[in-house]
């Protein structure tokens, strides 16, 4: 299928083709060059109207005519089943909210967020809120033991427990119900020195307490100028995940966040967060064989928004985002929830 003119073949199994009526009201196209499992419905005007069709199948193709037509209620939807829902790898959108946001404005967020979650189906994604580790008990309670969002503390210690003052050790999060931790994010790496073996110490305390390590990598604008991309995040996996047996190494979530794309509005296209991700599940395989590759999740991170999201979402290889700035609006949070479902 190659744009232009097709039409729909009919029947539920084989390549999908769509009618032109369709492609007239297509309102963009992105590029999609491997293969994937698809699923749509269409309605003809008004729901359930005539000429209703859904199916799903197998295709493999460079394009496929995305239909987002602003009449929502006419029930015109392709979901496109991604290759990382074909890998059995889950979405994961997480907000980092770094040092913003006290208890009395996280219980606001949240009661907004909520609302938010409760207008559409996000079961396809795990969500995670990663608030400053003094604002994780209310965020605990506006959740209400509500699973469907999991909490995420933004660093922990390398030590178990004693004289480290300032320390936050990961039973002491486990104990507050938190499920996931930040750990090597470049703002930790820039401002207090953190190192990969540094780094690597506490993604091991944190798989032994049970939580989830999101492990952060990227290179700096310099880096990549300099043709040290490769270098730079094939030294930040395999350093941040010495040691760690193929099992432990697949409950690990990569989170590539391009240091020159944080904060400043400037995110990497598709093609280059997608060809970063390949390379890093490359350098997975070389550790840890090319299976347990297959299973680990990368996130993108870096001025990741509603308007960009679904493109990256989209890219084979990245199986969700670590969002920060767009991730302290519950509205903007659920748009880019939204696009990964
Ligand atoms: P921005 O989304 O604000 O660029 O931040 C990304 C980030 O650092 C998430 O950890």
């Amino acid at each position: 299928m190659e744009g232009g003119n097709a039409a729909y073949a009919g029947g539920r199994r084989g390549s999908p083709v769509f009618p032109r009526e369709y492609q007239a009201e297509t309102l963009f196209q992105i590029d999609i060059a491997f293969k994937m499992r698809w699923q749509f419905s269409a309605g003809g005007r008004g729901r359930g109207g005539a000429g209703a069709a859904e199916g799903e199948g197998l295709l493999q193709s460079r394009h496929i005519l995305l239909d987002f037509a602003a009449e929502q209620e006419h029930a015109r939807r392709i979901r496109i089943i991604t290759q990382s829902e074909i890998m059995s790898r889950k979405p994961i959108i997480a907000a980092n909210w770094k040092m913003n946001m006290g208890p009395a404005e996280a219980r606001e967020y949240l009661a907004g967020f909520r609302k938010e979650l409760a207008a559409f189906d996000g079961s396809h994604v795990e969500k995670v809120l990663v608030p400053p580790f003094v604002t994780i008990p209310a965020v605990m309670d506006a959740l209400g033991g509500c699973s469907c969002v999991g909490v995420g503390a933004q660093n922990c210690s390398d030590r178990d427990n004693g004289a480290y003052t300032g320390e936050v050790s990961t039973a002491m999060l486990a104990e507050l119900g938190v499920r996931y931790v930040v750990l090597g994010h470049s703002e930790r790496r820039r401002y207090y020195g953190e190192t990969d073996s540094f780094i690597n110490g506490k993604i091991k305390k944190a798989l032994a307490a049970g939580l989830t390590p999101i492990h952060c990598i990227g290179e700096t604008l310099e880096q990549r100028d300099g043709g040290q991309l490769e270098s730079v995040l094939r030294t930040q996996v395999t350093e941040g995940l010495a040691g760690l047996a193929p099992e432990q190494a697949a409950s690990v979530v990569i989170a590539y966040e391009p240091v020159w794309a944080i904060g400043t509005g400037r995110t990497a296209t598709a093609r280059q967060a997608q060809e970063a991700h390949a390379f890093v599940r490359s350098v997975l395989a070389d550790s840890f064989g090319r299976e347990t590759a297959e299973k680990i999740r990368i996130q993108y991170g870096g001025s990741m928004k509603p308007d960009n999201a679904l493109e990256l979402m989209a890219q084979p290889d990245i199986d969700g985002g670590l969002i920060g700035g767009a991730g302290l609006k519950p509205d903007s949070f659920a748009a880019i929830i939204r696009a990964a479902c």
